[in-house]
């Protein structure tokens, strides 16, 4: 039944070279749908008893490596950013790298800074590469637009746009190629590779001398290109390598390493048997998690691609849509590739090489006075006297994006702040400062504004600031 909706929906598509090509996706999604199909019909799920800890070589300390004596391997390098996904979380309909950080740069306007000051200072010409999806293509091309006179490079390429599937029936969203955006999803970073190599990217590449390939999140300005890792792989002749960090209560979401028969691999907490998803979340057992900077061998990714049937875990994600059905997207993930690549081993990099900004709070950190910025990198403001950030904790009233911005007219100096937690209906004025722990908590049906200049130091507010 599936093939035929896919084939009706082909031939919904009037031109031919756009045929062609949003046929190519539909095969490519249809294989993805069939293996769904295989490994439900198994009941296949990972054999909890056969996962052990990876062995001591498998994760190699980034105190370990070695300061590289040289640095002309640079010239084989090229950096690429995942750039497809939204932050639904934080209810955003765009682009997350579009938004803006600091000094009215957004997350790509840093990325070219960092890499823009590792060319010139090595006197190098590394290309950025960044992977787009139907949902933020715009966005990004609005943004690089500026660079286009520029000395650096910048390559764009779109990965696929995949049709979401009923739960029930198990037949696409879409009725047609023209179908309404919300009937369509881009299918994880994992797809960074059929994209890749499809959109004549990873050739042109090859044809260019370059060998390896540093990937990363869009929104996570702590990757930045590091030269030892780099080294490191050059060295040891791994084919790919992962930066994992160790694991904190708060990251009980990432996926881990795991040695599964001698065979390395990414361990997703949706692979997860749900009366052990506890153990996953335990930092016990799985110390480090995967930061999703990884490391690429792009000769090896060519002979994978074309030796070798990508075979990542698929991940299941349910959605619900506006009027209340319940659709499923199929998803996969760049880390879960780790176990096709020769000599492949994660890195315990620190975690200042993972800064992402999944939630508000993230954003409100990093916008902050906290981190001031050196050449497109954050860094710790010098003047700041403890060497920890503090723990942020904005309520649901912030969860979103524009919510956000409405109840921050400014962002408050908080240099010296240890722990914020706010909730309920609140805004900020302007010039604010927040020393020490300040808890905020507007009560249901009561609304808080701070007004502008106000200083709080170690206060709990649950009231107007008069009580
Ligand atoms: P995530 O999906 O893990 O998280 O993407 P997110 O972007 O923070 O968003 P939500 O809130 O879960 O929706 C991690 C990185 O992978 C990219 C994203 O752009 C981000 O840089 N990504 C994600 C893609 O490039 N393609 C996808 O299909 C999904």
């Amino acid at each position: 039944a599936m093939k035929n909706e896919l084939s009706r929906l082909v031939q919904t598509v009037k031109d031919q070279d756009a045929k062609r090509h949003f046929d190519a996706e539909m095969q490519s999604f249809f294989f993805l749908f069939t293996r769904y199909l295989a490994e439900r019909a198994k009941g296949e799920q990972i054999d909890w008893e056969r996962i052990k800890a990876p062995a001591a070589d498998q994760i190699v300390p980034y105190d370990a490596l070695p300061e590289p004596a040289d640095k002309s391997i640079l010239t084989k390098l090229a950096v690429l950013k995942v750039n497809g996904g939204l932050g639904t979380s934080m209810g955003m309909t765009g682009a997350k790298s579009a938004l803006e950080v600091k000094n009215d740069m957004t997350f790509l306007d840093l990325t070219v800074r960092q890499i823009e000051h590792l060319n010139t200072e090595n006197r190098v010409d590394v290309p950025l590469i960044l992977m787009t999806s139907f949902n933020t293509h715009e966005d990004t091309l609005r943004i690089i637009k500026k660079y286009a006179n520029q000395q650096l490079r910048i390559v764009t390429f779109n990965q696929s746009r995949y049709p979401r599937i009923f739960k029930e029936s198990l037949l696409p969203c879409p009725q047609s190629v023209e179908d309404d955006k919300k009937h369509w999803y881009p299918p994880g970073h994992g797809d960074l590779y059929n994209a890749i190599a499809q959109s004549g990217v990873l050739d042109q590449l090859l044809a260019d001398g370059k060998e390896y390939l540093f990937v990363s999140n869009s929104d996570n300005l702590g990757a930045v290109v590091d030269q030892r890792i780099l080294r490191h792989m050059v060295d040891t002749g791994a084919e790919f390598l992962m930066e994992v960090t160790d694991k904190t209560k708060a990251d009980i979401k990432g996926g881990t390493l795991i040695d599964y028969d001698g065979q390395i691999r990414l361990l997703e907490i949706a692979q997860v048997p749900s009366e052990h998803v506890e153990d996953f979340k335990a930092i016990r057992k799985f110390k480090i998690f995967n930061t999703n900077n990884l490391w690429i061998n792009l000769k090896a990714l060519k002979r994978v691609m074309e030796q070798e049937t990508l075979d990542l875990e698929i991940i299941i994600n349910p959605k619900s849509t506006d009027d209340g059905q319940q659709v499923i997207q199929l998803e996969t993930a760049a880390g879960a590739a780790i176990k096709h690549f020769k000599h492949a081993h994660g890195i315990n990099v620190p975690r200042n090489r993972f800064l992402p900004v999944k939630s508000c709070s993230d954003l409100l950190l990093i916008k902050s006075d906290i981190y001031s910025l050196m050449h497109g990198q954050l860094v710790i403001n010098e003047n700041r006297l403890f060497a920890t950030t503090p723990v942020i904790k904005l309520g649901d009233h912030f969860k979103k994006i524009a919510q956000f911005q409405k109840r921050f007219k400014r962002i408050p100096t908080i240099i010296e702040l240890d722990h914020l937690t706010v909730t309920g209906d609140v805004y900020f004025g302007r010039n604010i400062t927040l020393r020490g722990t300040v808890i905020v908590v507007a009560n249901e049906g009561q609304r808080i504004d701070i007004p502008d200049g106000c200083v709080l130091e170690n206060r709990l507010l649950t009231g107007n600031l008069n009580n």
